[in-house]
């Protein structure tokens, strides 16, 4: 049986599922918190990171060489691209991508370094399981590509830079490292997120008063996924 970490970056993204987890055991390590616990008879790991590449680096690579972890989601918001993603709305990232990572000036495109790769893709039957998830409870959700970057992008320009180069369909700010360490060390992923804006010029207003609301549609999905997980 799997054993299954759920990560979220803000303390918002993973308080909805402490809500409904069971024999919560608390540890802490490198300056965070990490919570055992069981949901519907499945061994779970829950932290949130901090915002960010850098620490949300650190959290997944911790959630899988110390406690083990086998399986990774990660549940958040995101600021939409594609319009079709309103607010509250749900998107599966099929690939995730660097959107800040710039060494462009030696000819290499943008997103991408040396042994790198500019896209990494996600696990496909984790995806599967969310379609069936998203099946079963009558709920839309966008299959795309989330970029990440350690900004928080409320600007029409940088939107549509990230937009037109990778052609995006939401922007956040912790996937693709956790893709970059799932995918080094082979542990299948997912990255679920709900829109708590759309990345233009009222996106901190937005973000601040969805937000929490869209963390918990994320979370509730994320849940019932656990139960469908082997
Ligand atoms: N997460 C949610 N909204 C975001 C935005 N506009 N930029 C970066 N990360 C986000």
């Amino acid at each position: 049986m799997s054993k299954i970490a759920i990560m979220g970056a803000m303390p918002e993204e993973i308080e909805p599922l402490l809500k409904k987890v069971e024999n919560v055991n608390k540890v802490e390590y490198a300056n965070n918190r990490y919570y055992e616990a069981t949901y519907q008879g499945k061994e779970l790991v829950i932290a949130y990171s901090k915002i960010g590449k850098v620490f949300s680096t650190l959290t997944a690579a911790t959630l899988i060489e110390k406690f083990g972890c086998d399986t990774l989601l990660f549940s958040g918001v995101a600021g939409a691209i594609n319009p079709e993603l309103k607010i509250g709305d749900l998107i599966i990232a099929k690939q995730l991508c660097q959107h800040d990572l710039d060494i462009t000036v030696f000819g290499h495109p943008h997103g991408y370094v040396p042994e790198g790769a500019v896209c990494i893709q996600t696990d496909t039957k984790l995806r599967e399981i969310a379609k069936e998830v998203a099946g079963n409870n009558n709920l839309k959700v966008i299959e795309g590509t989330i970029a990440t970057g350690d900004q928080f992008v409320a600007c029409s320009d940088r939107k549509a830079f990230i937009s037109s180069t990778f052609e995006a369909d939401a922007l956040e700010m912790e996937g693709a490292s956790v893709a970059v360490v799932c995918d080094a060390l082979n542990v299948p992923f997912f990255i679920l997120r709900a829109i708590s804006d759309t990345a233009n010029d009222d996106a901190g207003m937005d973000f601040d008063e969805f937000m929490v609301g869209s963390a918990i549609i994320s979370a509730n999905f994320i849940l019932d996924m656990v139960k469908n997980i082997e």
